[in-house]
């Protein structure tokens, strides 16, 4: 039972990836540039990405104005009331990473999505205004740009400004997701966003004026545009229409992050990667370290072998991701005994090559110590080679379909990131327990992996993707594409995918990922595959041997590559 509602809801996931324009690897090279670069889910995104870079603005300053635009262009996943990591190398090397993931309110509860039976209330924790944590999205903007921003404030404000004041052309893509987006809107709104209803085509032309004044407080007032004055007022009157429970002291309360980004190695390349309340820094350098002693490229991509031994590495790791994994401010997280070399090998000890291992046989490490459809991705390089990895999300998609009436944009749906009961799954069929459990203030738990890795300590690729609990395999295929099976940037985007998250225990794998053969090859071998939809959006930076960037964007969605 478990595993079917899982599979239902990993395929609920992705509403915005559907006619895929090609999931195999086309060949070849991406866009290439001599000296910046901007890879985003949304061309208008990307242009404005790019004119900040060549206004002279550094990555830091582009993919503020990048994360502005998309939340007017691409309103299914860009955002300012939903949150993010974002993943910074400088081009002296020095690196950082900045935790803008929303927050659960004050008066949240551990048991807060449950009926007094216990059972779990339907649509609860991801519909609606009780779904939304604590926006974090401005004020890690207003952070990252005090730490490293250089052009005026107002500069990476205003291209959004102008979008949403003037209006944009939709994508065919995007006009088909506000279309089917208008029943849920109808449902979960108190004031109906009327803005956004019609029939939408591609082309037509679509104004935000209430989001446009939104930001242009923020233009004008910074942090205070947002968890103070009209916008904080206008969140707290939607609350109190829809029976939510954010108040205006959680969003005064609101605090981004600076946290040391993940590190490691993998055979000899530098991996800089998000920490918690992320899982995707630590699961993803497991895995790279579970399947480094093994060489991945003779097996050949998409090989029964190499899917075997991925897949394996993957129920692993996906296990502790379930029970160790939470908010370090709240949770006692074991990153360094997870990350050990010893460890890693003790878990891979019983791998064998020929079969698969149940799920239900592999349980989460023990560690004495531990008593106590629609995200979106950019990357962006400067011509400095400053680089920086942002994974920034709602959650589902359009989050929790609540428009803040007032201040025109979309609350998101994080709190059902957390373990909303023990053993039960969220959007992506996810499972948890105590680390991950509601507490007031406390950050839900994440997949997002965005990345940075290094070659000889220099700046070698970029790279990240929405798709939920797929993020982090995606973002495993992206590398082992590129370093273990030589892909061009563009060729590891575009390339099938395969994923296993330990829980249900299947593999799931998009159309063309896998031919016949490697199919029986695997099912011979103890797996259960299931084919699904297209999912994830790479959207990443390569740099090439000559030093140009080589960026490729994600033939999934409307993802775009702009270089100069
Ligand atoms: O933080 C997380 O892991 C999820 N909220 C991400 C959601 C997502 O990627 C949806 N995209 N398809």
């Amino acid at each position: 039972m478990k595993t079917a509602l899982s599979s239902f809801f990993i395929l609920l996931v992705c509403i915005n990836c559907s006619s895929p324009k090609k999931v195999t690897a086309p060949g070849g090279l991406g866009v290439v540039s001599d000296e910046a670069m901007v890879v985003s889910a949304h061309p208008l995104a990307s242009q404005v990405g790019i004119s900040i870079l060549k206004q002279g603005g550094n990555a830091v300053d582009a993919a503020i104005a990048t994360q502005f635009a998309l939340a007017v262009v691409y309103p299914a996943a860009g955002n300012i009331g939903g949150g993010g990591f974002m993943v910074i190398r400088k081009s002296n090397g020095e690196v950082d990473a900045l935790d803008y993931r929303e927050a659960a309110p004050a008066q949240a509860t551990r048991d807060m999505y449950l009926a007094d039976n216990g059972d779990v209330v339907e649509k609860l924790s991801t519909r609606g205004h009780l779904a939304a944590g604590v926006p974090g999205s401005v004020d890690g903007m207003v952070k990252a740009y005090k730490k490293y921003g250089s052009l005026p404030w107002r500069d990476l404000l205003q291209p959004a400004v102008d979008l949403a004041s003037r209006g944009f052309r939709l994508t065919a893509r995007e006009a088909r997701g506000l279309n089917n987006l208008e029943d849920n809107l109808r449902e979960y709104n108190t004031i109906m966003p009327e803005f956004l209803f019609g029939d939408w085509q591609e082309g037509d032309s679509i104004r935000w004026p209430e989001l446009a004044k939104t930001l242009e407080r923020i233009r004008d007032n910074g942090r205070a545009g947002f968890y103070s004055g009209k916008t904080a007022n206008d969140i707290v009157a939607e609350m109190e229409r829809g029976n939510g429970i954010m108040t205006l002291q959680d969003l005064a309360d609101y605090q981004s992050v600076w946290r040391a980004p993940v590190t490691g190695y993998y055979k000899g390349y530098r991996i800089i990667s998000m920490s918690p309340p992320s899982s995707g820094g630590i699961a993803l350098l497991q895995l790279l370290n579970s399947i480094e002693s093994q060489n991945i490229g003779k097996l050949g991509h998409n090989s029964a072998q190499a899917v075997h031994l991925m897949t394996e590495a993957e129920r692993r790791v996906y296990a502790d991701r379930a029970t160790h994994l939470g908010d370090p401010d709240f949770y006692n997280v074991p990153q360094s005994e997870l990350l050990s070399t010893a460890y890693l090998e003790n878990r891979m000890a019983d791998y064998d090559p020929e079969n698969a291992t149940p799920s239900d046989a592999v349980r989460a490490g023990d560690f004495a110590r531990v008593e106590s459809e629609e995200t979106t991705h950019f990357s962006i390089v400067d011509k400095n080679r400053m680089a920086v990895s942002v994974t920034t999300t709602l959650n589902g998609g359009y989050g929790s379909k609540v428009v803040v009436s007032g201040s025109g944009f979309l609350l998101n749906n994080e709190m059902d990131d957390f373990s909303i009961k023990p053993g039960f799954p969220n959007l992506y069929g996810l499972v948890g327990g105590e680390a991950n459990a509601i507490e007031p203030k406390k950050r839900m738990l994440s997949s997002m992996t965005p990345t940075i890795v290094e070659k000889e300590g220099k700046l070698h690729m970029v790279v990240g993707t929405p798709g939920g609990s797929t993020i982090i395999t995606s973002v495993f295929q992206a590398l082992v594409n590129v370093l273990d099976h030589g892909m061009t940037m563009q060729e590891a985007v575009s390339a099938g995918r395969v994923h296993h998250q330990w829980k249900p225990d299947k593999i799931f794998f998009e159309k063309n990922a896998l031919d016949q053969q490697t199919i029986d090859e695997l099912t011979r071998r103890g797996h259960v595959l299931q084919q699904r939809s297209p999912y994830g959006k790479l959207d990443a930076i390569l740099i090439l041997p000559d030093g140009r960037l080589e960026g490729g964007a994600d033939p999934r969605g409307d993802d775009t590559a702009i270089g100069y």
